[in-house]
């Protein structure tokens, strides 16, 4: 057989035990790093699979928050959105936190800025502004305290206050507002990978798989919630899915979530109802980034002194409830 007979196939493995044993070299050398560094690498539930695998805790917002504090490593490699980092930063200025690709931002915490935000306070003097985490560490340093989306209604109902100025997710406020007595302003923000989620989505996700339960995030429209069976973090998620009785799940979530869902729970099955449901920014970590991150030492979450030390106010108050 001359070279022009070689099949596709044989092309297809050579190029991926070729990747292989490059991922194989990263990781060894992230392993090394790492116990140079005294450093801990923490991913967040939407990270790409082998991220996620290397990672010594993956998590929702809150868990990682919390992980972060705890942890007695020096440097904190947080694989996750820059919010995500800052959060890390706040909690714990001893440490230094690396968020190893700089653009991984989120869109919907860039839907508001700290002059934004005063302008509204101003016209709203009376309301108390509780701010979702998806969001810069000015505006949380301008809030009054912080939710995720696995707390929201418990800092809701903790409030002694009536009104509420919600930011900058306007579809996690409409649910908090619909789970709870207060009286909400909303935002106009928006998670994209959430907000493309339809109802006609889980419609035909649901006549596809009629025994499964729909299990969606608090981001997606209210109109997509009264459809779900469970409106959960991802971390409620994973905990549901590990607990329930069924064995078909439809996960209205960006769709990193469903390799942990799938390596947890063997034998039950996962659908995403909408190939929309991926955050892009989330996707631009890689094996090679985290290596070239803990080599270089890059690239460190600074926030000013005084910033930080009003943010973490709000993200405390919150850890308090
Ligand atoms: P979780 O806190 O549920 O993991 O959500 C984070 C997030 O950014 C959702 O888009």
């Amino acid at each position: 057989m001359n070279s022009g007979d070689i099949k596709d196939d044989e092309y297809y493995d050579d190029a991926l035990s070729l990747a292989s044993s490059i991922d194989t070299q990263y990781i060894e050398k992230i392993k090394e790093l790492k116990r140079k560094r005294k450093a801990i690498i923490l991913a967040h539930n939407y990270q790409r699979p082998e991220i996620q695998d290397l990672a010594d805790l993956v998590g929702d917002s809150l868990d990682l928050s919390k992980k972060a504090q705890a942890s007695d490593a020096k440097v904190v490699v947080f694989c996750g959105v820059q919010f995500m980092a800052e959060s890390a930063a706040i909690l714990s200025p001893e440490k230094t936190v690396l968020l190893p690709v700089k653009e991984a931002g989120c869109q919907l915490a860039d839907m508001i800025t700290v002059q934004e935000l005063r302008k509204k306070k101003k016209e709203n003097p009376k309301a108390v502004i509780v701010c979702y985490v998806n969001s810069s560490a000015e505006v949380k340093a301008e809030s009054d305290i912080c939710c995720t989306s696995a707390n929201g209604i418990g800092v809701v109902n903790s409030l002694k206050e009536n009104r509420i100025l919600f930011v900058p997710d306007e579809h996690l406020g409409r649910y908090l507002e619909s789970k709870t007595d207060k009286d909400f302003i909303l935002w106009r923000g928006f998670c994209p990978a959430h907000y493309n989620l339809l109802p006609k989505d889980i419609l035909k996700a649901k006549k596809e798989h009629p025994q499964a339960k729909v299990l969606v995030h608090p981001e997606c429209r209210l109109s997509v919630i009264d459809l779900a069976d469970e409106a959960f973090s991802t971390n409620g998620m994973l905990e549901y899915a590990k607990k329930s009785e069924a064995k078909e799940f439809i996960i209205g979530t960006e769709m990193g979530v469903v390799h942990r869902l799938k390596k947890e729970n063997p034998g039950k099955n996962f659908y995403v109802p909408s190939e929309n449901l991926i955050c892009s920014s989330m996707k631009l970590i890689t094996l090679k980034e985290v290596a070239e991150s803990l080599e270089k030492m890059r690239y460190k979450i600074e926030i000013p002194e005084e910033v930080r030390k009003r943010a973490k106010k709000s993200l405390d108050r919150m850890l308090e409830v």
